[in-house]
């Protein structure tokens, strides 16, 4: 099996990974706007992962093969379990691992996961090496494995974290410049990219670097790249105001600002139907109303839709509440 990151064309634009944002229904419908080169699943505990198959697919890995390539994020403290979460994600075909060492919430970083392993680097390689060892036990072949972090937990310690991570051979280091405290305050830092570049050319050529924090686009991405002599970037928030935020990568770009009253309501009707068919039950529909904001915006009438929509509280009357408004409000 060839290592994806090495054989992706440089440079690499990634959808991050966000929870309840970036499930199989956001990417399938992103892949009708405008793909990124590479998806992340949202992060995943190792314990729903090793728990496969007696307790089913979590949902969080759930795709179609139009996701591809598609990478696993996971999280948790036990390196056992990382070993055969791992494992099964090889089995399963996947494109490659991501550990999550960069999640900031409070009650999940007092824990010791995510962020909380920035300050205890000993547990963060023992998980890496499991990672890594499990990731190379299947016979169907082996994954590459990468870190998503921040460059510190209270205070930027980009030399010693960075340059800690970088000596235990993953194939690719997402940075978000900021630190965990820092939640997503203040400016990101591209200093500390610039230095994490440096560490790389020292310690680990042949791990990539990506950037991450507060980039708006891909033009702004690739000047980025170019600057800070990152292999690629990954871009999260952005795809809020511009569900066609990536089509610049493809043949035919558009501008989600170019299109019509009529195609947008269409886009988050169908997103909505697909949410329905692919969770009902399972997911909460409120999350449904983040996607309202990102597709309602730019026509007249846009807002009052929004609002009208955030006072639903299922599928059906998100549905119907749409077609009321079309009926009233012609758009060509
Ligand atoms: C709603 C939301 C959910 C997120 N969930 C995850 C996650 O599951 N895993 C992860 O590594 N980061 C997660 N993040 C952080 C993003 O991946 C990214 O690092 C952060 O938003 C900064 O990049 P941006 O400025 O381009 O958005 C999440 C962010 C948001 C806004």
């Amino acid at each position: 099996m060839s290592n994806l990151w090495q054989s992706l064309q440089k440079p690499v634009y990634a959808l991050a990974p966000m929870e309840n944002v970036t499930d199989t229904v956001f990417r399938r419908i992103l892949i009708e706007c405008g793909a990124p080169h590479v998806f992340f699943t949202e992060f995943t505990r190792v314990e729903q992962v090793a728990a496969y198959p007696r307790r089913g697919l979590p949902g969080r890995m759930r795709c179609q093969s139009s996701e591809r390539p598609l990478i696993v994020q996971i999280w948790g403290t036990d390196p056992e379990l990382y070993r055969r979460a791992a494992a099964i994600i090889v089995q399963l075909g996947y494109d490659g691992i991501d550990i999550n060492m960069g999640c900031p919430v409070r009650r999940i970083r007092n824990k010791g996961s995510c962020s909380g392993l920035i300050i205890n680097p000993a547990l963060a390689a023992e998980i890496i090496a499991a990672t890594r060892e499990g990731a190379r036990s299947q016979p169907s072949g082996t994954l590459p494995v990468s870190v998503k972090t921040r460059i510190g937990y209270d205070r930027p310690v980009t030399d010693e974290w960075i340059g800690f991570l970088l000596q235990q051979n993953i194939d690719l280091l997402t940075v978000h410049a900021r630190t965990a405290f820092q939640e997503s305050e203040g400016p990101v830092n591209h200093a500390a990219i610039l230095r994490t570049v440096e560490l790389r050319n020292q310690l680990a050529p042949q791990t990539l670097i990506f950037a991450n924090g507060d980039i708006r686009s891909v033009a702004e991405g690739g000047g980025l790249c170019s600057r800070l002599g990152v292999d690629g970037v990954m871009i999260g928030r952005a795809i809020f105001s511009d569900p066609h935020l990536f089509s610049p990568l493809g043949e035919n770009p558009r501008s989600y600002a170019n299109q019509s009253p009529r195609q947008k309501i269409a886009l988050m009707q169908r997103h909505i139907r697909l949410h329905q068919q692919t969770w009902n039950g399972s997911r909460n529909y409120e999350v449904m109303k983040r996607f309202y904001k990102i597709y309602l915006v730019g026509f007249d009438g846009a807002i009052e839709l929004r609002d009208r929509l955030n006072r639903t509280y299922d599928y059906q009357s998100a549905l119907t509440e749409i077609d009321e408004f079309s009926s009233q409000v012609r758009y060509y």
